[in-house]
């Protein structure tokens, strides 16, 4: 089995460190895809293939990706963790918000695993794995509407995807964390915000980058196979089901 995998948002901490557990658990090439590029923590010799591209552009994922996993591929992981956060409520998100963050959060997903599903299909092997939020379940604690809605549907896609692609050998699982410890939650919430969510949190602590990129390993891995149509809560205890 060919180990190429794909990440997007790949310049964020989250996209970083699920790139690093990929290539420590013994993937041997990695794209990461990202708007902007991204800087590595540590170097890896030639495993990582930088992808620019605006995952909204469905062109544009044909431009840039499409060669890349051509000359690399086919993929046997894609994780789709591009995503960004806005926390206005209803009232204050406004038409262009709620359809940028839709855009982004899952049209961007839908439109790479579009991409990306025939060539899985074409060695009847794939792993994707979503990266959802806590917002999907909870209706956003401290996340906005439009944000809060994306991932809802990153869970439904999620969903969709499994039923459709488990007879092709894929599966589709998701990871829904909480407040990890990045800029997205270190700049987007107040100090006050921070420390009254971890007040609330049973484990007292936010998650780190690494214990999600765990998590999607674990999805990733071909021993999970049996597992589809999964989302995995990594919340320290903020919600159970
Ligand atoms: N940080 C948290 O606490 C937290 C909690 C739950 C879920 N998440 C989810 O985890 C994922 C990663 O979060 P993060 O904290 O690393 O965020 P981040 O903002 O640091 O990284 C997201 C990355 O996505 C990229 N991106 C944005 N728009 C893009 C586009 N159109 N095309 C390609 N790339 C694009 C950005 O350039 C950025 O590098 C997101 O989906 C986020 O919703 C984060």
């Amino acid at each position: 089995m060919n180990t190429l995998g794909i990440v997007t948002g790949a310049a964020g901490p989250l996209g970083k460190a699920i790139i690093d557990e990929l290539l420590i658990n013994g993937i041997e090439t990695v794209i990461a895809l990202d708007i902007v590029e991204s800087t590595m923590k540590r170097s890896w010799e030639g495993r990582v293939y930088q992808c620019i591209c605006d995952i909204t552009d469905a062109e544009a994922i044909e431009r840039t990706l499409l060669p890349l996993v051509e000359q690399l591929g086919p993929p046997s992981i894609l994780v789709n963790n591009a995503g960004i956060l806005t926390t206005n409520k209803v009232m204050e998100t406004s038409l262009e918000e709620w359809n940028r963050v839709l855009s982004v959060n899952l049209t961007g997903a839908f439109l790479v695993s579009k991409a990306v599903i025939p060539r899985m299909k074409s060695q009847g092997y794939g792993r994707i794995v979503n990266i959802s939020s806590l917002a999907a379940k909870s209706g956003g604690l401290t996340a906005g509407t439009a944000y809060t809605v994306s991932k809802g549907g990153m869970n439904s896609l999620t969903f969709s995807l499994a039923a459709e692609l488990a007879p092709s050998g894929i599966t589709v699982n998701a990871v829904a964390p909480a407040y990890i410890e990045t800029p997205m939650v270190m700049e987007q919430l107040t100090k006050e915000q921070r420390d009254a969510v971890i007040d609330k949190i049973p484990v007292k602590r936010l998650c780190k980058s690494e214990e999600v990129a765990h998590t999607v390993w674990t999805l990733c891995s071909p021993k999970s196979g049996f597992i589809t149509g999964e989302v995995i809560d990594q919340n320290g205890g903020l919600h159970f089901d």
